[in-house]
């Protein structure tokens, strides 16, 4: 009898083709993670004004823990013996997040900010149901990503609701 290393649950043989559909979700999850801290690190920088601060503090704080959600992506594609994917198969997607066209312009990034978790909520949802039954190790991680990407738009649309109290947005 051959040595058998991954027979149990989404490692095995007859579930490689719904292993392969999680590889390519998560690799999705992984992009979006990557495009996430490039879009923060600008917006952490870009803004203006004694208003921003409190953004730019905020922002990076969240470029951390977004590289570290890259990070866990990144290493669950791979315990699926899937390839983490290389920077050529990187497409941007986050126009909501580009430099607005004046630096003191926060409800933009504010807007951008809610934008981008809500995109990751919703994907990392869509995450959880594919694994229920099917991976449990990975529906963990994600529920606990999940988790992070909730506080995180929780905490701007406070800040949005500051600027709409105020008539700014
Ligand atoms: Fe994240
Ligand atoms: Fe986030």
């Amino acid at each position: 009898m051959p040595v058998r290393n991954a027979a149990e649950g989404i490692l095995s043989d007859e579930k490689s083709a719904q292993r392969q559909e999680l590889i390519e979700l998560l690799q999705r999850a992984y992009w979006m993670e990557i495009e996430t801290v490039m879009s923060y690190i600008a917006n952490s920088i870009n803004p203006d004004g004694v208003r921003a601060q409190e953004i730019i503090e905020s922002l990076e704080g969240d470029i951390q823990e977004e590289l570290g959600h890259a990070q866990q992506f990144a290493k669950r594609i791979k315990e699926l013996y899937g390839v983490v994917p290389g920077s050529l198969e990187f497409t941007a997607e986050q126009s909501y997040l580009q430099p607005p066209e004046h630096q003191t312009d926060i409800v933009h990034v504010i807007k951008g900010v809610i934008e981008a978790e809500t995109g990751a909520i919703e994907h990392y949802n869509r995450i959880i149901e594919f694994t229920d039954g099917l991976d449990y190790v990975t529906q963990d991680m994600v529920i606990e990503i999940l988790h992070d990407e909730e506080g995180h738009r929780r905490l701007f649309e406070g800040y949005l609701r500051e600027y709409e109290t105020e008539g700014l947005a």
